[in-house]
């Protein structure tokens, strides 16, 4: 009898434990049971924000679905059905990440089907198509609408991102490896979604050939239009996710980076960029972004919102997993926007938002001072204004083996004393400045720190030891709280 592979996602969630562990995320978005990695197919309608995620409900048993939770205020999150099973055989070896567009009268969730044939392990990769006209019923389209990938390309063929060009077409961005064994970005166009012609690869013009061999395949190409807040100019954002590069300066020190460039695309070529790119955030965990789509119903005015995965490939040997059974969760949204040329992400959580905080005790203090409202608090924000004498100090509970340490031009965290086993020591030198406007979300087990009004973020998972709860801030700089809130 065939497997009812709906039946035993539910089965599986029914008997979770991860909803009880004390480490399990109250505002980030964490799988419901077992293994969550890629955001997929946000997309906010009518006010309600849709997150699919990269879901593997019996792990390690690697059956991928695309899990689905939606929020009114990208703060609290509500759990349904997996939206796609991989009950077929374009997705047999998981329903892979993609995109949302919406196309009028219905949602199209695009993604890549992956097969493995168990005999010669070969992979087959196919552009899929889920409809839904309710965002509760999908419908799977059988067989794959891109059936291969073309000429000159490996089955590394995958993550479409689709939206609708300016022109009315619609078009699709895909991450791939060349038969040579390097990464690149293709792109495709429809007047349909139906029959869809390979335009060829992205090219960089201006880039002198710094991204011809980036690496041996990208993953999750995302494209976005941001306005830049100096300029008021309007450009092309290109993140994607180089797999094997290694360049000599200051960061990429997780498995795999992410990094944003800044061009205009103008057919296949994204003009303008100069070779230079930016790793997304500094932090230990993070990968796979996606921005979210909008639908007819979004204000246009309103930001662009991008939520990345909290994790890294083959770094599932975590506390979690032990205490809950689920790994990995999302970061928190972002607002996205460009500032001199730069992507900045601030931290956008309508349904938290920062009010008023005072600070208990004095700099000079021996316990610091002290964030009143936060006391006891294992889930919460805070935003302050810093400038140094010497180094801060923020202390997240007692004892709990973190240590993250500001300084003019400098932050360093330091994991090796918590629970979390790929932390060890990280310091990541800061622009002038940056230090001086801090923000810092802490929510049980993840740990994010934005320097500089959103100019660099850290993401780290924190599997601290003792309670964790309440912020200390110790040391010789002079602070002003801008904001606190509580999710907890
Ligand atoms: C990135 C990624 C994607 C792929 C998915 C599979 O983390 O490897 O390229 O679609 O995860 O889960």
């Amino acid at each position: 009898m065939a497997e009812d592979f709906l039946a035993s996602a539910l089965a599986a969630e029914a008997s979770s434990r991860a909803p009880q562990d004390p480490d399990y995320p109250l505002f980030h978005v964490a799988p419901p049971v077992g293994r969550l990695n890629d955001p997929n197919g946000l997309i906010e309608i009518d006010g309600t924000y849709h997150a699919f995620f990269q879901y593997t409900p019996e792990h390690p048993r690697r059956l991928v679905y695309w899990g689905h939770a939606t929020s009114r205020d990208l703060t609290h999150w509500e759990y349904h059905a997996p939206a796609i099973l991989p009950d077929t055989h374009q997705d047999a070896n998981g329903a892979y990440s993609g995109t949302a567009i919406d196309v009028g009268d219905h949602v199209e969730l695009w993604y890549t089907g992956n097969y493995k044939d168990p005999e010669t392990g070969e992979r087959e990769a196919t552009q899929c198509v889920v409809t839904t006209a309710d965002m509760v019923h999908f419908d799977k389209q059988v067989p794959p609408i891109i059936g291969r990938q073309p000429e000159g390309y490996t089955a590394h063929f995958r993550d479409p991102q689709v939206w609708r060009d300016a022109d009315g077409t619609y078009r699709m961005l895909l991450g791939v490896q060349r038969e040579n064994l390097t990464g690149a970005a293709l792109l495709y166009r429809s007047t349909d979604l139906r029959a869809w012609e390979c335009e060829g690869e992205m090219t960089f013009p201006d880039a002198g050939g710094a991204f011809d061999t980036f690496g041996y395949m990208w993953e999750c190409p995302n494209l976005v239009r941001l306005v830049d807040e100096d300029s008021g100019e309007a450009h092309d954002v290109l993140i994607f996710c180089p797999q094997g590069i290694s360049p000599e300066r200051e960061g990429f020190e997780n498995v795999f980076p992410c990094v944003a460039i800044v061009g205009e695309l103008v057919g296949t070529e994204f003009r303008s960029a100069d070779g230079s790119f930016e790793e997304l955030d500094r932090g230990t965990e993070f990968y796979a972004p996606q921005i979210m789509a909008r639908s007819a119903s979004s204000d246009p005015g309103a930001p662009t919102v991008l939520f990345g995965w909290a994790g890294n490939a083959g770094e599932d040997d975590q506390p979690s997993i032990e205490t809950g059974g689920w790994v990995h969760c999302f970061t928190a949204p972002r607002a996205l926007t460009l500032r001199g040329g730069r992507v900045i992400a601030r931290p956008y959580l309508p349904g938290l938002p920062l009010a008023p905080a005072t600070l208990e005790g004095a700099p000079g203090d021996e316990a610091g001072a002290r964030v009143v409202e936060l006391a006891g608090s294992r889930s919460w924000r805070l935003a302050f204004d810093a400038s140094y004498e010497g180094a801060l100090s923020v202390g997240i509970g007692s004892g709990s083996g973190l240590a993250i340490t500001l300084e003019e031009g400098r932050l360093t965290v330091d994991l090796s004393g918590t629970r979390y086993p790929h932390g060890g020591r990280r310091v990541v030198t800061a622009s002038p400045g940056e230090a001086s406007r801090v923000e810092i979300l802490h929510d049980r087990s993840i740990t994010e720190i934005y320097l500089g009004d959103g100019s660099r973020v850290f993401t780290t998972r924190s599997f601290l030891n003792g309670e964790g709860s309440g912020v200390t801030l110790v040391g010789a700089a002079s602070v002003t709280l801008v904001g606190a809130a509580r999710a907890d």
